[in-house]
Formats: C-alpha cells, structure tokens, sequence
C-alpha cells in the first residue's frame, strides 16, 4: 500500500486584475458593499480570446508544479482535472491540458464537483496511488468564471464573487509512513442541487441551448446566498473534524487550515465555530475572489512560497459547494 505525496505545486492567473472598482463601471455595486460582505478587493479575468483557456491556465500551473517536484511532463501517469468551466461543454479539460503538456495518450479524468472539485480530485487520484495503479499524477483545479456570469446588475450578487486561474499538484507514490494524502472525506448532497446552479444549457431541454435561455438570463449561475452560507458555515468545521477522527488526529495538531476561498466571511466563521487562531486558517480571497476548483491549489502554492507548509506540516484542506458537495482532505506535507 502506498501513499500519495505532494511534491510539486504550481499556479497561474491571468494578467487582467478586476478590481472592485472596475465592476462598479459595469454594474450596480460598490468596493464597500463587496468589502464588507465578500473580502474582496479585486479578482483576474482571463483573455480567452487570446488562448487563456481553462486548460492553457492549467498547464501553466502544472509546469510550474512539474518544475518544483523535478519532474518533465512525460513522468506523468494520469492527469486529473477538476474544473466547472471546461472549454469546450465535451471533451472535458483533462483531454485538453495533454495538448499544452505534450503528453497524449495517458489517462485523464475530468471531476465535476465545482467548489469541492480539488478535494475529489486530490482523493480520487489518490485511490489509483494507494492501489498501486499509477505513480505519478497530475492534479489540477483551474477555471474560467468570467466568460459564464452576468457581470451586469441583474447578476451582480454572484458575478462580484468569483474569479479566474488554476492551480496544479503533482502527487506521487511512496512508501514513507503517514506522509502525504492521509485522509480524505466526500460528501453530497443533490436535494439543495438548485441553491446555487447553472441550469442551462443542459440535457434535458430539446434543443439543450436556445435563445429564450439566454434572454431569461438562465445560462448564469443562480444562487441563494443565505442559505448557501448557513449550510457552509456548518459543512466546513463538521467534515474538517471528521477527516482528523478518520485520521486519528486532533484539530490543535493541525498547523494550517487551507478552505476552499470561498468568501471571507465564511472562511472567518468557520475560523470561530473551530476557535482556531486567525494564522492557522489561509486566506487569499481579497487578491483572487472564489475561484472554485482552482483556489485551494493557489492558495497551498502561495502557502508553500510563504514558508507556512513545510516539510512536517500538517494540513487540513476543506471545501463546500454547489451540489450541495463538501469534503476535507488531511495531509502530511
Ligand atoms: N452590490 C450591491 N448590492 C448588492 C449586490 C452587489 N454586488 N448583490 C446584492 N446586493 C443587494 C441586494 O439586492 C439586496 O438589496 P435589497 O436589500 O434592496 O433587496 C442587498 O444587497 C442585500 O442582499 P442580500 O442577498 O440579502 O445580501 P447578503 O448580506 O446576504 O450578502 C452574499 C450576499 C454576500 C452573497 C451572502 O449571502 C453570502 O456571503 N453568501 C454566501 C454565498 C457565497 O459565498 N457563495 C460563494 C460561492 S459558493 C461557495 O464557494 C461555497
């Protein structure tokens, strides 16, 4: 049996910075109101006009987590890739992500599990690592949000939170004890599909895109931001605590918290309802905005050049999103 070991991370985002202010020429809003209830401060964009795609963003973090794990591309044995914003409705981006890496032919998975899209991923390779399928895997978390929400005012509740960029882990096999991927825990939950959604295009329309979607405005995402915050707020510290129980540890082992960014404020409530110090839980949300899949793989590069991750360090990634999904992975770096 093997574990599955961190040994390159990576990130990329696009050079376009939003700021508040930016969105205060494009709709209804304002930096305080953003401020105040998100963190916010600005977010990037990417250029897909120019190539700055979901899988171009992911390739450029994976070359990043390729060089620090001293690795070229060919090492790699299969490629997992969590993303909402594919490039294309089908393939999925872990099809298009070989083309920039130059490794056609291995596996590649695409996860679709939105905010918790980079814990799924991580456990899901980790399972082929512990089996001894493969040895080394790529894992990436990378998204286009800005080309999917309404950035006028009828969509200014959600279109203020989320941002672009990807971030990239390779994982592989050893045989060292209690390092590594040491736990992980998923959840979902569908009955609460519709609080936070893209309901078209999709399947079950004929034909799966029309134009009466685009003027009901139902191709963007739909969220209802209370509830979504009542049921994170209580999602995060329970699977955080039940990923240290499968793992036989204590919460004041753990030396940093890494949540998915989702908003600070439910970042800060978690930090309370956990009574964790504010140093042990990460932030980075006022630079990025949510950038579902791709912020816990950003947020851990930024840990690992900040020096909080390091060799010993015991860290607690957990997320919560649409589906309802959430899940908390515990490693030992
Ligand atoms: N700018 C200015 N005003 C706004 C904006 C905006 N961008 N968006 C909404 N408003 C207005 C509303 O229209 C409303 O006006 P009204 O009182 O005249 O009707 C007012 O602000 C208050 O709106 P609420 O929706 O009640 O605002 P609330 O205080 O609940 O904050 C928020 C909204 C920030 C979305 C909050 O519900 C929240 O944090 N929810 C969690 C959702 C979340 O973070 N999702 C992230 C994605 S999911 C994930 O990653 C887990």
């Amino acid at each position: 049996m093997y574990n599955s070991k961190i040994v390159g991370v990576g990130r990329y985002v696009p050079k376009r910075v939003v700021t508040n202010f930016d969105l205060e020429k494009m709709m209804d809003t304002s930096d305080t109101w953003i401020r105040e209830r998100t963190g916010i401060v600005e977010r990037h964009f990417a250029d897909v006009e120019n190539g700055e795609t979901t899988s171009f963003m992911g390739a450029e973090a994976a070359k990043q987590a390729l060089k620090m794990a001293g690795m070229q591309a060919g090492d790699i044995d299969f490629i997992v890739f969590a993303t909402l914003s594919p490039e294309y409705f089908f393939p999925g981006s872990g099809c298009a992500i070989q083309v920039h890496l130059g490794i056609p032919g291995i596996g590649a998975l695409d996860i679709r599990n939105q905010c918790t899209g980079f814990i799924y991923a991580l456990s899901t390779a980790d399972q082929f690592i512990k089996t001894g399928m493969y040895k080394n895997i790529l894992v990436v978390g990378a998204e286009v949000q800005s080309t999917g929400i309404d950035l006028s005012t009828a969509g200014r509740d959600v279109a203020v939170l989320f941002g672009d960029g990807a971030g990239a882990v390779v994982l592989t096999a050893t045989e060292e004890k209690d390092k590594g991927v040491i736990a992980s825990r998923l959840h979902a939950d569908g009955n609460f599909m519709d609080s936070l959604a893209v309901e078209n295009p999709g399947s079950g329309t004929r034909p799966f895109v029309n134009k009466e979607m685009i003027d009901n405005r139902s191709i963007y995402p739909k969220m209802n931001g209370r509830y979504v915050f009542k049921h994170a707020v209580t999602r995060f510290p329970e699977v955080i605590l039940e990923t240290l129980a499968a793992a036989g540890h204590s919460l004041n082992e753990v030396d940093l918290v890494i949540p998915h960014q989702a908003n600070e404020r439910i970042t800060e409530a978690v930090q309370m309802r956990l009574e964790l110090p504010r140093e042990k839980v990460f932030r980075n949300i006022h630079k990025y905005g949510n950038t579902t899949a791709a912020s816990i793989p950003i947020a851990l590069s930024e840990a690992v050049e900040q020096g909080l991750v390091k060799d010993g360090s015991l860290v607690c990634f957990a997320a919560f999103g649409s589906g309802f999904t959430w899940g908390a992975s515990l490693v030992r770096w």
